[in-house]
């Protein structure tokens, strides 16, 4: 009875994102779609699924974030986050990472058919994997949603690592099912800052299905 309680609940919740967040002519981002269905393939690489809908809304309140930081969603599939930061928030720029085409296309249609809502209007969207993705040196918020784990998680995080020594500075890595968290932490570069869960703060004991790291301060 409580598991079936619980689903409905999430069930509920997913279903009035759809009816109350997405605007009128948002193409479909509900639907998981494996790599497979769009001709790709690699063991590291996950499939699509949509973070729900106020989750980075929600993230980043209190984290005073602004024209100073760029947003990076790596993995971004449809656009559902791109297009939920730059709608809430004034960044220098929000960009999607994202190694499909086909769901990249989807993303840029949606963004192309809201743009007149968003508060920052520079969306970048680039297709290629993620590990090949130079990290821009104004890089400030990182997001995945477990897009991709082993030697491609490991690669982008020797990317964020270097960018960090070349460019010292204060850095959130906003990462929703954090599998590979412990490889995080392991770098020595991040702390964990707090978790949500349903979009909410839970502390930093909680489960959370998002995580929030931030920079260590320089010692
Ligand atoms: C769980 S979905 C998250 C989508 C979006 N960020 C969101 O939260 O709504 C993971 C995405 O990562 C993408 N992905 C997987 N491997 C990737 C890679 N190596 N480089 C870039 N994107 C990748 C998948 O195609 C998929 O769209």
């Amino acid at each position: 009875v409580r598991g079936s309680a619980r689903d409905f609940y999430w069930n509920s919740r997913r279903r009035a994102g759809e009816l109350f967040v997405k605007p009128r002519n948002f193409e479909d981002t509900a639907q998981a779609v494996t790599l497979e269905e769009v001709g790709l393939d690699h063991p590291d690489w996950n499939y699509y699924a949509p973070s729900g809908w106020l989750w980075i809304k929600r993230a980043l309140r209190g984290l005073g974030v602004g024209p100073g930081d760029v947003f990076v969603d790596f993995g971004s599939g449809k656009g559902r986050v791109v297009y939920q930061a730059a709608r809430s928030f004034r960044f220098k720029r929000v960009v999607g990472v994202e190694v499909a085409e086909a769901f990249n296309a989807v993303a840029r249609t949606n963004i192309e058919a809201n743009r007149h809502r968003l508060k920052c209007r520079d969306v970048e969207l680039v297709t290629i994997d993620a590990a090949q993705y130079p990290i821009p040196p104004d890089m400030t918020v990182a997001y995945f949603y477990n897009p991709f784990g082993g030697d491609v998680f490991r690669a982008v995080l020797r990317n964020i690592v270097d960018s960090l020594d070349r460019a010292p500075r204060r850095m959130y890595v906003i990462y929703a099912n954090p599998l590979m968290a412990d490889e995080l932490l392991a770098t020595g570069r991040f702390v964990l800052h707090a978790k949500t869960r349903g979009g909410h703060r839970v502390g930093r004991r909680g489960r959370g299905e998002l995580s929030i790291f931030v920079t260590k301060p320089a010692p």
